[in-house]
């Protein structure tokens, strides 16, 4: 009968045999598909392959050094992280629009990946994490601004233009299922569980012009607001939970002076697929503590409001 154990082993033969002597690349985004695909296809083919993991400066506080230590130090899978933060956020300079902001870090996150498999001189395979429902519908199953939600993850184009083959050993497998997995194949209950974040990464919960110094301010929000979902056992019942900075200052008084700072949304949504959510419904005692958190915490927001739209009519994203 079926098992995740067996099917682990089925795969790891499988990838031993379409692979070969080649060298595969993986790109890591940091999420669960990626990094299950890249542990996976480790385990069968070992040191052929390589993984690849951009910080374009959206990521969330201490994401990376989160991936370099599970694949680097855990995993012991070759890794090279690329800081490409100084060339995304002079692209994203003077880009207010969502949907130019997914164009130009889509792109430019290719380009930086396909320099990157240069300098590895090369490889025969391309390692992805797609999964059985982006196989049967070419729109996401994650239902965002479809065709565009994808194109950055999976690195379209590449494998032609750099001719090289495609490994995609989720192939087969739902989100459960992936997830399932990845505790197999060692991954914690914590790594498995992280909710969705989009491609984009910050960049679409900033609206306005993302800067450094705004993705900073978010970070920061953001871990608190995490934090203490986390403390409250609230993690796992809620689909996704995130800070956007808003592109507003307001006036709040901190001790005997003044400020004049920007406002901060938080969000945080249940859902089965991202195509319908709800607005979790937390109690206003635990709303207050975040807010006076990170208001007291983190310079440069100086009020915080809470986003009680369903989708639809609104998004689950603010861009
Ligand atoms: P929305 O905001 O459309 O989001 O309700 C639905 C789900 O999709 C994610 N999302 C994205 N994921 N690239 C991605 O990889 C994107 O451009 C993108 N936009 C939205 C969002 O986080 C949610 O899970």
């Amino acid at each position: 009968d079926w098992t995740m154990a067996a099917y682990r082993d089925t795969k790891v033969r499988e990838i031993r045999e379409q692979v070969g002597e080649g060298r595969v690349i993986c790109g890591l985004s940091g999420g669960v598909d990626s990094s299950v695909a890249a542990i996976l296809i480790h385990e069968a083919i070992g040191d052929q392959l390589t993984c690849v993991f951009v910080d374009h400066g959206l990521l969330r506080l201490n994401e990376r050094e989160q991936v370099e230590t599970l694949f680097r130090d855990h995993y012991n899978i070759p890794l090279v992280v690329v800081d490409a933060e100084d060339r995304f956020m002079a692209g994203l300079d003077g880009v207010a629009d969502p949907e130019k902001k997914r164009k130009f870090i889509g792109a430019e996150f290719i380009a930086v990946f396909e320099e990157e498999a240069n300098k590895l001189g090369g490889a025969d395979f391309l390692a992805q994490g797609t999964l059985y429902p982006d196989v049967i519908e070419s729109v996401s199953f994650t239902g965002g601004p479809s065709v565009t939600i994808k194109s950055h993850h999976n690195v379209g184009g590449l494998p032609e233009r750099m001719n090289m083959k495609l490994v995609e050993p989720l192939r087969e497998l739902f989100k459960d299922e992936v997830r399932e997995l990845g505790r197999e194949l060692g991954l914690n209950d914590q790594f498995v569980g992280r909710h969705p974040f989009p491609g984009p990464g910050l960049a679409i919960r900033i609206p306005g012009e993302v800067t450094k110094e705004r993705c900073d301010i978010l970070r920061k929000a953001d871990a608190i607001y995490l934090d203490e979902i986390r403390k409250a056992g609230l993690y796992d019942a809620i689909w996704q939970a995130f800070a956007v900075l808003l592109p507003v200052k307001t006036v709040g008084v901190m001790g005997d002076h003044r400020t004049y700072d920007s406002v901060c949304g938080l969000r945080a949504v249940t859902s089965t697929d991202g195509m319908t959510a709800d607005v979790y419904p937390f109690d206003a005692g635990f709303l207050t503590q975040c807010a006076t958190r990170i208001v007291n915490e983190v310079q440069g927001i100086n009020r915080v409001v809470y986003d009680y739209t369903s989708k639809p009519p609104g998004t689950i994203e603010w861009e």
